[in-house]
């Protein structure tokens, strides 16, 4: 299998990084000199991967095409481009819909949209996929699980998710801020907060069958402190505030879509 990657940038670097670090069968994986910033490492630290200049001839000599320019060159970049119906081609950017990129680039190719975030790098995110093609989603389990969505209002959905990001570490922040104030080295609090969410993390991970709202029920001790904050966090409508941001972000993403 030869991959070719349209765009060598930082989620370009994580994903080839991901995969040649795994036993996903790749022969050669041709990338485009720009950025070079990344283009150059890569080459330098995996033999199976090359530099090429000319984005066409890098679709011309891969099976499997990544494209992952930013969106608001995608239009330029991809319609100087024409690609072989008999070539798989994989968008990873964001917003742009398919019948787009179909039209820009001249073909009826098979293709699927993906959002895989950096910690593909070391195998450690799940990448939703759309429509979800079993060869797609056999190479994103590899650095770390897929989920397909069926629609493509679930996989927006996936990219409003992905916006959760930055609160997650308001919260942390706020918290360790908070602890300071009370009277901690910022860097104890740090470190415990971090150990108190990546054993979280790890005890969801560990238990795929329990929902959310059971592993709720199993930190909260009935009057205990847990459920204090909890109870805090809805009263003063933390729940109604992450709503209205996610539905805030759905709608911007629908918008840049229909741009
Ligand atoms: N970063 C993320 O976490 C993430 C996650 C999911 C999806 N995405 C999507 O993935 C895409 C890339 O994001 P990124 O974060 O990797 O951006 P990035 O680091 O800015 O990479 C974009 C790359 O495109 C290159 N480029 C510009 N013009 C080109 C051309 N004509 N031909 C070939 N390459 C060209 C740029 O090279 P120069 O440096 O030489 O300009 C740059 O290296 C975006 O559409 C983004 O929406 C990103």
């Amino acid at each position: 299998m030869k991959l070719g990657f349209i765009g060598t940038g930082a989620i370009s670097d994580a994903v080839i990084r991901g995969l040649l670090t795994t036993d996903y069968p790749i022969d050669q994986v041709i990338i485009s000199r720009r950025g070079d910033r990344f283009s150059t490492k890569l080459a330098a630290d995996f033999d199976q991967v090359r530099i090429e200049d000319d984005n066409q001839a890098i679709i011309d000599q891969a099976d499997m095409i990544f494209l992952a320019v930013l969106p608001q060159i995608a239009k330029d970049v991809l319609s100087s481009l024409t690609a072989p119906n008999d070539k798989k081609l994989v968008s990873l950017i964001a917003t742009i819909p398919i019948d787009d990129m179909k039209a820009w680039l001249k073909t009826d190719a098979r293709f699927d949209r993906a959002i895989p975030l950096p910690a593909v790098e070391h195998h450690a995110c799940v990448t939703a996929v759309y429509p979800g093609s079993d060869d797609v989603m056999a190479l994103f389990e590899k650095l770390g699980g897929a989920v397909a969505a069926k629609t493509i209002d679930a996989f927006d959905g996936y990219a409003t998710g992905s916006a959760l990001m930055a609160t997650y570490f308001t919260m942390l922040e706020s918290s360790a801020q908070w602890m300071v104030a009370h009277g901690s080295d910022y860097t104890d609090a740090r470190r415990y907060l971090a150990a108190l969410f990546g054993g979280l993390s790890e005890n969801t991970l560990k238990s795929p069958d329990q929902s959310f709202a059971a592993l709720v029920d199993g930190h909260s001790t009935p009057g205990g402190l847990n459920e204090q904050v909890a109870k805090t966090f809805e009263r003063e409508q933390g729940c109604t505030a992450i709503h209205t941001a996610l539905d805030e972000v759905f709608a911007r993403i629908k918008r840049a879509a229909s741009a």
